[in-house]
Formats: structure tokens, sequence, C-alpha cells
């Protein structure tokens, strides 16, 4: 963790984002009650509430599903990645009344237990117009509740990041759970033309994003680097790496941010340890390669993090020949020093 990351836990900004958010929540609960008293007086309160709660949560889950795409496309979604995770239990929590309103409303009169009466009330599993939608919104609701219970960073650590970002990838299944729940559910007992198309919109603006950022990723990963006679490869011209930034590449699958600062240029892992957030897309400040998503902190000497922070990258071995950078294709172990290539560099040529 960094020093920055540590200043952040609690502070002017994730308030203000958290605020900006509960307003907009209750400004949007407010209308939508406001809309479906007027054009329906006879409409219940719960009725209202049920729907009111539904759409919500799932507008904020296609938020949630968005700032990741569209902070690799362009960096000024930056801000809203910060703290996306308050926006993944806000949907929860959104979904949960929605659910435990639904529960009361459809299921409580009778003489079965709520929770037992959604899963037997109706088994028509095999028909499409009398599918059983409501299990499906169940399903997405537990894993809605997985991941805001694991949302924190201490499950991040104890989960370490690859399980802890391989469970968050159910966040798809959840997604698709709720657009069949909607589809099956009240896009056939009420067909509505705005929701139908709110629907559409929202899956192909969804699909949309993710498509076009993994093509621009592919195209980093997908540039030959060119590998010359001592196994060093070419990256680009040093000129065109901005001060204090990065430049992205590709080598045997694993992406390496090569940063140029103070007339040197370091080369580490681009994967935070965090969240495999894009460490090349960040800056350097203070000294440190800052990670865009959270702030984590890195050395870009030595990949390691200022103390009393203990997260390692890998680094690569780093050359600058009369204005090109090279840099060595094997990663050195996580923390490893390797000494900054100077811009102005007197070494031999390697071709
Ligand atoms: C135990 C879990 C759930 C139950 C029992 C449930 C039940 C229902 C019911 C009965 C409806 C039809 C309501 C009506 O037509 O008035 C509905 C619609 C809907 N549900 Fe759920 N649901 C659950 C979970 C979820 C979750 C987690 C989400 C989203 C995050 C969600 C999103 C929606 C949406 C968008 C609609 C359409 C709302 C509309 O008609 O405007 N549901 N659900
Ligand atoms: S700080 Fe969170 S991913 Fe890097």
């Amino acid at each position: 963790m960094s020093v920055q990351y540590g200043a952040i836990s609690w502070n002017r900004q994730k308030k203000f984002y958290d605020l900006t958010l509960v307003s907009l929540l209750a400004a949007y609960l407010g209308i939508f009650v406001g809309i479906g008293i007027w054009r329906n007086p006879n409409a219940t309160a719960e009725t209202l509430l049920i729907r009111g709660f539904a759409t919500a949560a799932f507008l904020s889950l296609h938020v949630v599903l968005c700032i990741g795409p569209l902070c690799r496309l362009d960096r000024r979604f930056l801000p809203l990645l910060y703290n996306r995770r308050h926006l993944g239990v806000t949907t929860f929590i959104l979904g949960l009344a929605h659910g435990v309103f639904g529960l009361i409303q459809f299921h409580a009169l009778g003489n079965v237990n709520p929770l037992l009466s959604l899963f037997v009330s109706n088994t028509r599993y095999r028909s499409l117009a009398d599918f059983p939608f409501q299990a499906l919104g169940f399903f997405a609701l537990i894993i809605l509740f997985l991941l805001a219970a694991t949302s924190h960073d201490f499950w991040l650590r104890n989960l370490s990041a690859p399980t802890w970002k391989r469970l968050h990838m159910l966040v798809y299944v959840a997604y698709a759970l709720l657009v069949g729940h909607v589809t099956l559910g009240a896009l056939q007992s009420e067909p509505s033309p705005l929701l139908t198309t709110a629907l559409i919109l929202g899956v192909v603006i969804l699909v949309s994003l993710h498509l076009a950022a993994a093509f621009r990723e592919k195209r980093v990963d997908g540039t030959k680097l060119q590998a010359l006679k001592d196994g060093f490869v070419e990256v680009c011209k040093v000129d065109l790496i901005p001060e204090k930034r990065a430049t992205i590449v590709s080598m045997s699958g694993e992406r390496v941010a090569v940063f140029r600062y103070d007339g040197k240029v370091s080369a580490i892992s681009n994967v935070c340890q965090h969240q495999n957030g894009p460490l090349g897309e960040g800056r350097i400040i203070d000294g440190c390669v800052t990670c865009p998503w959270h702030g984590y902190q890195y050395k870009p000497e030595s990949g390691a993090a200022p103390a009393p922070f203990k997260e390692k990258v890998p680094t690569f071995q780093v050359r600058v020949v009369d204005g090109t950078v090279f840099i060595a294709p094997h990663p050195k172990v996580p923390g490893t020093y390797v000494e900054p290539a100077p811009v102005q560099s007197m070494q031999e040529p390697v071709g």
C-alpha cells in the first residue's frame, strides 16, 4: 500500500462521492415515484418502491460495469473508479431493498415461508412465458452480497489479489442473471417500450465499451517488439515518453510500464499488486510510480512500495541507446533494484 493511499482512507473526496451518490439516488427514487403516481394514480406505494429500487439497482450496476472500460479508454473517468466499490455496495443495498419488498409483496401472504415460496410457488422452469424469473433475481442478489461483503481491502489481502479478482468477475454472472430476470419477468408480464429500450441500450453500451477497451489492449499486446543481439528488445524513442509518465509494452504476454523521469528511464511490471490496476497509466508523484486506480505507490528503480508498505512488483533491465529505449524481456524478482538508464546514454549500441 502507498503512503498516499493511507492518507485517503476516508477523506473529503470520498465523502463528496458518497454524498453525490446518495443525493442522485434520492432524486431518482423521488422522480420515479412522482412520475409513477402521476401516470397511474392507482399504483400502490409498494409497487412503485419495488420498481424504483429495482431500476435504480440495475442502473447503478450498469454504471459499475461501465467504469472499468471507460477508464481504459479515457483517463478523465478515473475519479469514478476511485470509489467504485461504494457504488457496488450501494447496488447491493438497492437490490436487497427491491428483493425484500418483492418477497413481502408477492410471497409473504401465504402460509409458506416467503423464501421457500420464491422457489416452490412456480416451478415451470421449462416454460419461457411463465419462467420463475424471481429465482434469477435471488441468485444475482446472492452474488451481489458476496461481492459487497468482500469488497473491503481486508478480504483482498486475505484472499490474495488473483482469487479476489476471480471472485469479483462473478459480477458478470450476476448481470446475465439480471438480464434474464427482467426479460423473463417484467418485460413479459407488463411489456413496456421504455424498459425494453433501456434494457437493450444498456446491454449494447456495456458490450460495446468492453469490446472497445479489449481491442485497445489487444493493440498494445499485439505490437511485436524487435529482439536484438543480446536479447534486449526495442521499446520506442525516449522522446515519445512524456516526463514522469510511461509507455506500456507487452512482452511474452506480460505488460511492462516503461517510465521516464528526472533524466532517467526505469521499467516495472504494469500490474499493480492491489487490484491489478495499470501502473503505466499512472504518474510519478514524489519519486514513486502512483497507480491511477487507488494510489498505491512503487519506486521505479526497485518496484518496491515505500516503507512501511510491503508490496513489490517485478522490475526489468533498461538501456537507452541513441535516444531509443531497450528493455530486457525477462522480469527480475519483484522488488529487485535495477540501475535506471540515463536518457543521454553513452552505452554501445546493442544491435
Ligand atoms: C430476492 C431477489 C429478487 C426478487 C424476489 C425479485 C422480484 C422481482 C419482481 C416480483 C419483479 C416484478 C415487479 C413488478 O413487475 O412490479 C421484479 C422486477 C425487476 N427486478 Fe427483481 N427481484 C429480485 C432481485 C433483483 C435484483 C438483485 C435486481 C437488480 C440489481 C433486480 C432488478 C429488477 C428489475 C430491473 C425489474 C424490473 C422493474 C420494473 O418493472 O420496472 N431484481 N423483481
Ligand atoms: S491502487 Fe488499486 S489497483 Fe492499484
